[in-house]
C-alpha cells in the first residue's frame, strides 16, 4: 500500500497543487502475536486520509491494525480521519443468509465507528450500494468501472463493438449494466449461479446477449477462490466466445486461484485495490493485468478535501 500511497501523494502534487505529507504508521509486534500501532509524525489537529489495506496479511489482522491505528490517531489529537479503504473486507456477509449467523459487514460498521474521530470512509465497489446505510457517517463508494472502460476501449479500438459484457450472477446485473452503457452498449450477458457451500458456485441459467463469435467481458466486484469467474469463463468458451476477459475490482485470489488461472490461460483485469508487490506481478503476468486506481482515489482525496467537492462525477 505505500507504494499506492506514493503515486496518490504524487498526483495530489503534479494533478491538483496539493502537497499532502506522507506518514507511514508502524507495526510491530509483541512476543504474544498482539500488535502495536505507532503514528511517527505529529499529526496533531491535521486531517488525515488513513490508506489502509484491508486484505494483507490476512483480513482479520488487517482489520485490527486500521482500529488500533485509528485509535493511536485520535489520541494524536487529529483533527479528523478520513479512511480510505480501497477494499471492504467483512462486506459481502451483509444480511442473515441463515439462522444463527453475524451480519459481519454491520459489525466492520459499528467497530470503525467507535472510533468518533473516524469522519468518512472512501472505498471502491462495495459489495452492495446498500453497505452505506450500515455507516452513520458519509461513505464514498468510488467505482473502478470508468477505468476499466478506458482500459477495454485502449485494448479493442475499433473492435469495441463485437465486445459483449456478461455478469456472473444477478446480483450484479445492475453494475454490469452500467458498465455496458459506459462502453456504449445497451444490453448485457447475464448468468444465475448459486451457492450450494462456501465458496462453490454452480451456474442455474444464462439469459441476454449471444456471445457466440463475440468477446465476452465479464465484469464482478470480487474474485475470491476465482470458482465463479473461471466456471462462467469456461461457459462462455462454449457458447462460442471467440476471447473472454474478465474485469474485477478486488482480485482477492485465495486457495492458490493463480494457478488454475494461469493454468488455464484465462485474462483478467484487476484493480490494485488489493495491492501485490513486484515479484507477484511479474508470476502472474501472463494472465492478469493491474489496471491502477491511484487516479481515482487522488481525485478523490482532492475532491474530499474541498468545500463542495464532488466525488460522484469520478465513476460516471
Ligand atoms: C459474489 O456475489 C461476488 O460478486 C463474487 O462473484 C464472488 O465473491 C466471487 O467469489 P469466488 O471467486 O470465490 O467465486
Amino acid at each position: 500500500m505505500h507504494e499506492v500511497a506514493d503515486r496518490i501523494v504524487t498526483i495530489l502534487k503534479e494533478e491538483h497543487d496539493l502537497i499532502y505529507p506522507h506518514h507511514r504508521i508502524v507495526y510491530e509486534r509483541f512476543a504474544n502475536g498482539e500488535m502495536l500501532a505507532h503514528v511517527p509524525e505529529t499529526v496533531r489537529r491535521q486531517h488525515v486520509f488513513f490508506l489502509h489495506p484491508m486484505q494483507h496479511p490476512n483480513p482479520s489482522d488487517a482489520l485490527i491494525a486500521m482500529l488500533l491505528a485509528n485509535d493511536a490517531l485520535k489520541r494524536a489529537s487529529v483533527a479528523g480521519i478520513t479512511l480510505v479503504l480501497p477494499y471492504m473486507t467483512y462486506s459481502r456477509q451483509d444480511r442473515k443468509h441463515m439462522a444463527r449467523v453475524p451480519i459481519s459487514a454491520r459489525c466492520m460498521a459499528d467497530l470503525i465507528q467507535s472510533n468518533e474521530a473516524v469522519e468518512k470512509i472512501i472505498t471502491a465497489d462495495m459489495h452492495a450500494d446498500q453497505l452505506q446505510g450500515f455507516y452513520d457517517i458519509p461513505v464514498d463508494n468510488l467505482t473502478s468501472m470508468k477505468i476499466f472502460a478506458k482500459r477495454l476501449a485502449d485494448k479493442f479500438g475499433a473492435r469495441l463493438p463485437d465486445v459483449v459484457v456478461v455478469t456472473p450472477d444477478l446480483g450484479g446485473a445492475v453494475r454490469a449494466r452500467r458498465f455496458a452503457k459506459m462502453l456504449g452498449k445497451s444490453g448485457i450477458a447475464i448468468y444465475e449461479k448459486t451457492r450450494p457451500e462456501h465458496n462453490v458456485a454452480e451456474i442455474l441459467s444464462y439469459t441476454g446477449e449471444e456471445v457466440y463469435g463475440k468477446i465476452a467481458v465479464l465484469f464482478d466486484d470480487i474474485i475470491d477462490t476465482g470458482g465463479t469467474i473461471r466456471g462462467v469463463m469456461h461457459s462462455l468458451k462454449e457458447r462460442g466466445a471467440v476471447d473472454v476477459y474478465a474485469c474485477a475490482t478486488h482480485g482477492i485470489f485465495s486457495g492458490g486461484a493463480e494457478v488454475k488461472f494461469k493454468a488455464e490461460g484465462c485474462k483478467v483485469f484487476c484493480t490494485n485495490s488489493i495491492p501485490r508487490d513486484k515479484a507477484y506481478r511479474e508470476a502472474n503476468a501472463s494472465w492478469l493485468e493491474k489496471v491502477p486506481m491511484e487516479s481515482l482515489l487522488a481525485d478523490s482525496i482532492f475532491e474530499a478535501s474541498l468545500v463542495g467537492g464532488s466525488v460522484s462525477k469520478l465513476s460516471a
